[in-house]
């Protein structure tokens, strides 16, 4: 049976340690990182996220500021938003939660905000960077798998990692931030997605798969060879087998017939989930030194 890939329990590690250096900014210059969060509309999962991001940031110091808008908000307004948090010294990340509504372009709104202030790492300037390899504010859920594998699998030089999946949230910087020739990466890496006749063909031959696809099940055991390390990205709201009443979140993974052959494996929840929001604390925390400091 494989090792659980215990990512709350990495996030803790990571979130006392961002406590910590708060708590010396605070002492030593009386000032704290500040996270402006905007959420548009009321998508229930939205909600839930913005609500997780403000607890993350209060239980390690940071100030965090909640700006909500309506689903009928204009362009402009959010756009005067955005300028307004900008040049607020106080506001040291902005983090747009998205999908946004369906009359705003998302590319508009997140290429406002200054990549500096960027802690969601989705500015082109940043996916620039990162692309080179790059100093840059790396996309949380990517950051957060990257130091996964790296905390559970040891020398990744020449693994093939491959990723199920090209989403510019984590697919397509997760693949490029893998193969960089760095310690942290260096892997050989491919990626699939759901125009593959069979995805199987490539899932097969992982070392570490990265699985990103948005529904459920679409990784099985017999889908991965022996040994696999797996990172479930997957968080998908499906009907609960033992009472029809209630709905349960499941991965992209079939946990159960994939963890006989892995040798390791993140659950959901408890995998990448919580990585997402700390390195989100470390990305606040990152911005308010370099403004700063
Ligand atoms: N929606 C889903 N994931 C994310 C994320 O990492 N950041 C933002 N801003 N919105 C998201």
């Amino acid at each position: 049976m494989a090792e659980i890939i215990d990512g709350k329990k990495v996030s803790d590690e990571i979130r006392a340690e961002i406590k910590l250096k708060v708590a010396e900014l605070k002492e030593k210059y009386n000032s704290v990182p500040g996270l402006a969060v905007v959420i548009a509309g009321n998508d229930p999962a939205s909600e839930v996220y913005v609500k997780m991001k403000e607890k993350g940031c209060d239980e390690t110091g940071i100030n965090s500021f909640k700006y909500v808008l309506p689903d009928n908000v204009s362009k402009d307004e959010l756009l005067s938003l955005i300028d307004k948090l900008n040049s607020d010294s106080k506001v040291n990340g902005i983090l747009v939660q998205l999908p946004l509504p369906k009359h705003i372009k998302e590319d508009d709104i997140i290429g406002a905000i200054i990549p500096e202030k960027d802690v969601d790492g989705f500015h082109p300037i940043n996916t620039g960077k990162m692309v080179a390899d790059q100093e840059c504010f790396l996309p949380c859920t990517p950051n957060g798998i990257q130091e996964l594998i790296n905390r559970y699998v040891k020398n990744l030089k020449g693994k093939h990692l491959v990723v199920v999946g090209r989403s510019n949230i984590v697919g397509k910087p997760v693949a490029n931030m893998m193969l960089q020739k760095n310690k942290r990466a260096d892997c050989i890496v491919t990626v699939c997605h759901t125009s593959a006749p069979d995805i199987s063909v490539y899932t097969k031959q992982a070392d570490i798969l990265v699985v990103a696809a948005g529904r459920a099940n679409t990784v099985t055991g017999n889908m991965v060879k022996d040994g696999v390390v797996v990172i479930d990205v997957g968080v998908n709201r499906i009907n609960n087998p033992h009472d029809s009443t209630k709905t349960k979140v499941t991965g992209d993974v079939d946990f159960e017939s994939v963890a006989k052959k892995a040798s390791a494996i993140t659950p959901v929840p408890g995998g990448v989930g919580p990585m997402t929001i700390a390195m989100l604390l470390s990305n606040t925390l990152k911005a308010f030194e370099l403004q700063n400091m």
